[in-house]
């Protein structure tokens, strides 16, 4: 009905509100970008834990390297300490085999160079070639050199070095290194050649040390340079060294040393001043030289007077070390790098599922609440709708009699001097009120259908009063068969109310019946036809015309009606019984014909609830 919508700028209004309140709500409500918020901490904390390895693995290495440095440098100390004491010992057995020799000490007591050449050169010569015995000294008691085995054309000179006067002054053997003017390192050992007079004179015996470095070199795989402090030498005796022993190096290499000895064919170009510097203060140092990296550090180099006459530098190819290390980190960091990519992609995906989820989810969201804003505006509309319906059926109904009241009663006044005519206008003017009260008393009972009293009640005994009820009122006297269970079957409801719904199909049943075909009652054990709940169904089955199926879906509506005498309030008011007993009702045609009408009341009547929302 036309008049029943609400007035179509209204409905545009509603529908624009509706949109606006469905976008609003969806913007406010952006899902949240899930990856974005997990993959970036766990990037930063990835990163933050493969720099902390990287710097771990770095420290690490620079310990092994410092400690095996340290390692090497004390191994030197002590290998340089064993070798001096072996040769020092053997120089002692060699003089004490001289000092027992009675023709060297005779000639040595007689001051006699060429006896003490005969005597003691063969001995000498021998050390000299298989021993690296390089110095054999005779020094009478006053320090004045009596014979030089390796150099006899010298002699005469006074020997003031610090091993020949601490022996005099101590009166015992002394050695230790001295460095000579040419730049060489000896170990010299000085002893008293004590006789039953007194003191004969000084032996002395020495050995050039260059050797040292190279075995030193073999045994720890490590290269040494002996730097000497320039104070300690004249650059004219060093360069003449330099030729004499086909050493190499140069004056001015450095500002303050110079070196005497070393293993390594060149001292390496960033070994400079500043570098010997931080050696000298205890510290390591590591460079690159060409392709090689090289570590070193340094030890004090002292002579028999204990001052510190230079430096004992050694270095360490670390380059294979290095290489392997940085291989070593390479490799790991690399794999733990494909490992986290590996994690943060698993990552990646879990994450995008969850998102892909939680958007979904918002979207259903989204259609729910458009949904049911839809849907309030539809009821609004059907409400507006059944109003407008029910007040033009109201009038409809009420005017046709009341037309006829007014027309009746004019014609009864103008005809007041025919009491048989006016008797019988009147007559027609009281069924027309007739009418009019049926009607408003069919719409009380109607509205009177919200009034809800349930309690236990035997189905049979409603069934039964029911039908005789409509017996006594209907005219057409249709015969009705009652199918009931054989126990008793009693259910919580409103008595009057389901008598009242019962009525109404009977008489629909009765109106549509073309034949004398009974009308059966049915009351049967059913589970509801929506939830499955278990229940009861009472039907009422006709043989009549059946309805039409483009009316099917109209009949519960009130006013709805095919019948020219009808109220259309039948239908509605069996629907309005069954939902007020939580129940449901259906209307199906029959395949021979006929219809049936089917109340499905549950088992458990929890109606009370819809007491109040009725
Ligand atoms: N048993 C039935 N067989 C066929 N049609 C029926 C039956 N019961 C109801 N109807 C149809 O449903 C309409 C509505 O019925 P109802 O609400 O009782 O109103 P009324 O009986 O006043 O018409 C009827 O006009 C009729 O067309
Ligand atoms: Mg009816």
């Amino acid at each position: 009905m036309a008049e029943g919508l609400p007035p179509l700028e209204l409905q545009a209004t509603e529908y624009w509100r509706t949109l606006w309140h469905v976008k609003s709500a969806s913007l406010g409500k952006n899902p949240r970008r899930v990856k974005a918020a997990f993959i970036w901490p766990f990037a930063i904390v990835l990163t933050f834990i493969l720099g902390a390895f990287a710097a771990t693995a770095y420290f690490v290495e620079v310990r092994v390297r410092d400690r095996d440095l340290a390692e090497r440098v004390v191994a030197v100390a002590k290998l340089v300490d064993q070798k001096l004491g072996k040769d020092t010992n053997l120089m002692q057995a060699v003089l004490r085999t001289m000092m027992d020799n009675r023709a060297i000490e005779t000639a040595f007591a007689s001051l006699d160079r060429d006896a003490l050449i005969r005597e003691a050169g063969p001995l000498f010569e021998t050390l000299r070639a298989d021993h690296r015995i390089t110095h054999l000294y005779f020094n009478s008691p006053d320090l004045i050199n009596v014979l030089r085995l390796h150099s006899p054309s010298e002699f005469g000179d006074l020997i003031n070095r610090a091993t020949m006067t601490k022996a005099r002054d101590q009166e015992t053997a002394v050695h230790g290194l001295e460095l000579g003017p040419l730049g060489t390192l000896t170990l010299r050992l000085v002893t008293p050649w004590r006789a039953s007079n007194g003191i004969l004179g000084y032996l002395e015996i020495g050995e050039e040390i260059e050797y040292l470095v190279e075995e030193i070199r073999d045994s720890l795989s490590v290269d040494l340079f002996v730097l000497v402090d320039k104070r300690f030498l004249l650059p004219e005796q060093w360069h003449h060294g330099l030729a004499l022993f086909n050493r190499q190096g140069s004056w001015d290499r450095f500002g303050s040393h110079v070196t005497v000895a070393q293993t390594a064919g060149q001292v390496p170009s960033a070994l400079n001043d500043s570098v010997l510097a931080n050696l000298r203060a205890g510290r390591t140092e590591v460079f690159e030289d060409g392709n090689r990296v090289l570590h070193l550090a340094m030890l004090p180099l002292d002579d028999a007077g204990g001052r510190r006459i230079g430096d004992l530098v050694v270095m360490r190819d670390i380059t294979v070390l290095q290489k392997t290390f940085l291989s070593s980190v390479t490799a790991v960091t690399l794999l733990s790098l494909l490992a986290g990519a590996g994690v943060l992609g698993l990552f990646y995906f879990a994450l995008d599922r969850v998102e892909r989820d939680y958007q979904r989810q918002h979207d259903l969201e989204h259609q729910l609440l458009r949904l049911s804003t839809e849907h309030q505006r539809i009821l609004q509309i059907e409400k507006l709708s059944a109003l407008g319906t029910m007040v033009g059926e109201i009038a409809h109904q009420l005017n046709n009699p009341l037309v006829g009241v007014v027309n009746l009663a004019q014609l009864a006044a103008r005809e007041a001097d025919d009491p048989a005519r006016t008797r019988e206008l009147l007559t027609e003017i009281h069924r027309a009120g007739e009418d009019c009260h049926a009607f408003i008393q069919s719409m009380l009972r109607f509205s009177k259908v919200s009034c809800f009293e349930s309690m236990p009640t035997p189905m049979a005994e409603v069934i039964e009063e029911t039908v005789l009820l409509f017996r006594q009122t209907e005219s057409r006297h249709c015969p009705v068969e009652t199918q009931l269970p054989e126990q008793p079957v009693v259910l919580t409801v409103d008595p009057i109310l389901i008598r009242h719904a019962l009525f109404n199909l009977l008489l629909n049943a009765a109106q549509a019946s073309v034949d004398e075909g009974a009308i059966v009652i049915a009351l049967e054990r059913a589970a509801s036809p929506d939830s499955g709940a278990p229940g009861w169904v009472l039907s009422v089955t006709d043989h009549g015309k059946g309805i039409d199926p483009n009316v099917m879906g109209k009949i519960f509506l009130p006013f709805f009606t095919t019948r020219s005498d009808g109220t259309g309030l039948g239908l509605p008011v069996v629907q309005h019984v069954a939902l007020l007993h939580g129940g449901t009702v259906t209307a199906t045609n029959q395949s021979g014909g006929g219809t049936k009408f089917a109340i499905w009341l549950p088992e458990e009547n929890k109606s009370g609830q819809l007491e109040h929302a009725a």
